[in-house]
């Protein structure tokens, strides 16, 4: 364990540290921008927010410590995570982006829907929860702006190891009281979630698992390293079939947390939007490979100098570009808003498909209230490049489409105020401060102003 991780968990006086990292914004403050300005300077990248959820979750399979590097700072889903956790009876201590979770004494294997809803993945602790102690009650994560969202892949998969499952006013009670056993699980369509569920729960059953058609994200070679560094037997990782074979118990490790590639994707894109030359520290470009290609195609140089990836325009006007969302390694559909805004300056046209979620182009209406022109038609829609977005009043519901507005802004003429800035603290730590480094005229403000 590194030294600095041992000293967290020494300084550890109580099990409540929840106030310590809890964001101390309002989420219903706005985000005023003056468009129009070139962003130039460095933005550090934030440790992956869809990997650091999933890696607090694996603290759960050990009454040993885990202690994660690296962690992002800030987040409102990380402190929604702790406090599901400290809920059940985890000890969490933090400092800067070091966090040392301690599973040891859980009273309570259960994720109550208060705590639940704010944040889909607290469905990621009942693989863990049931595997280590063979009954778990979670609430249901009910809907979710994007799309329905179901969980039934999570569900299929841990019957088909044994799990008893009813639901019951919103609650679904597991048990497998004599274990969860080894098997074979084909998914019938890819799922990021339901593999990362299936794979802990899988480290600590009777047998082998093996998970077919199983996804590929880089978030979940993460989570996977980490259970390995925890005892776990994992092979195929990054590939479509992983083979979990089960060991009877996980012990503490230290692990990083890999950089985020939809922040890092996502300031890519506002180089390409806004001219400049970004250098994005601690990055990771080969976990944007689907991205990479459409940009340059668009009109961007892009670097990897070591750790950093450097960002320009190459002085070309934006050309039309279509992409298609898939799983990993196609493009990714965290990042289908973001590209969509960039295509809204294009020369020609556009055409984005959003093939994951059914529910995904809410952005849209706010984007031509900008001056943008999109059709939509299905799961498609087609954008026409304008000569210029303007300044307005924008309000978004989903976490990717509120950035997709922050860059739209970065550009526009004259002011943009978005509203309720909630979905941002949800996984963008810093932004303010991030922008206003490199040159943008963003600030936030009260509600009320
Ligand atoms: C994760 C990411 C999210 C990203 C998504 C797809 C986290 C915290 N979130 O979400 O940012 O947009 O991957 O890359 O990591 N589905 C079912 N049944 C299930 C589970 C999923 O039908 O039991 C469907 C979903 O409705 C969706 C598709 O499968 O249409 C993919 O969803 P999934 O990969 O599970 O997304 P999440 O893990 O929820």
């Amino acid at each position: 364990m590194p030294q600095e991780a041992e000293n967290i968990w020494a300084k550890k006086a109580s099990p409540s540290p929840s106030s310590e990292i809890k964001p101390q914004k309002s989420g219903l403050d706005k985000i005023r921008i003056v468009g129009g300005k070139r962003l130039e300077g460095i933005i550090p990248i934030s440790g992956a927010k869809n990997a650091a959820l999933k890696l607090m979750c694996a603290a759960l399979l050990t009454d040993k410590s885990l202690h994660l590097e690296n962690m992002p700072n800030g987040l409102r889903d990380i402190q929604s995570q702790t406090e599901l956790m400290e809920h059940m009876g985890c000890v969490i201590a933090r400092e800067r982006d070091l966090m040392a979770i301690n599973a040891g004494r859980i009273t309570k294997p259960e994720a109550p829907y208060d705590l639940v809803r704010k944040m889909r993945t607290g469905i990621l602790v009942l693989g863990p929860l049931l595997a280590r102690f063979g009954e778990v009650k979670v609430s249901l994560p009910g809907g979710c702006a994007i799309g329905s969202r179901p969980i039934d892949l999570h569900l299929k998969g841990l019957e088909a190891m044994g799990a008893q499952i009813k639901i019951e006013q919103g609650y679904i009670y597991a048990s497998a009281p004599e274990g969860l056993k080894g098997t074979t699980i084909n998914f019938p369509k890819v799922s990021v979630g339901a593999t990362e569920n299936l794979m802990m729960a899988a480290t600590l059953a009777d047998g082998t698992t093996i998970l077919n058609n199983a996804a590929r994200e880089p978030e979940i070679i993460n989570l996977g390293e980490c259970l390995i560094a925890m005892g776990a037997k994992i092979k195929g990782l990054g590939t479509p079939e992983i083979t979990i074979k089960g060991v009877k118990e996980l012990h503490g490790a230290a692990h990083d947390v890999i950089p985020d590639r939809i922040e890092t994707g996502t300031w890519m894109i506002a180089a390409c939007l806004t001219g400049g030359t970004l250098r994005l520290k601690n990055a990771q470009l080969d976990h944007l490979t689907a991205l990479v290609a459409p940009l340059q195609e668009a009109g961007l140089n892009i670097e990897q100098s070591e750790r950093d990836i450097i960002v320009s325009r190459n002085g070309q006007p934006l050309t039309g570009i279509d992409i298609t969302t898939e799983p990993y390694p196609g493009f990714p559909t965290d990042l289908q808003a973001q590209f969509m805004t960039m295509l809204t300056l294009c020369e020609g046209a556009g055409m984005v498909t959003e093939t994951i979620f059914e529910n995904r182009f809410m952005h849209v209406p706010e984007l031509c209230r900008m001056g943008a022109n999109i059709k939509t038609q299905g799961n498609s829609a087609i954008i026409r490049g304008v000569t210029g977005l303007k300044g307005a009043e924008v309000m978004a519901t989903d976490l990717r489409a509120s950035v997709a507005l922050v860059l739209a802004a970065l550009v526009a003429e004259g002011e943009t105020t978005i509203n309720r800035i909630y979905h941002l603290d949800r996984g963008y730590e810093n932004i303010v401060e991030k922008l206003n480094n490199c040159g943008a005229d963003i600030k936030r403000v009260p509600p009320e102003s």
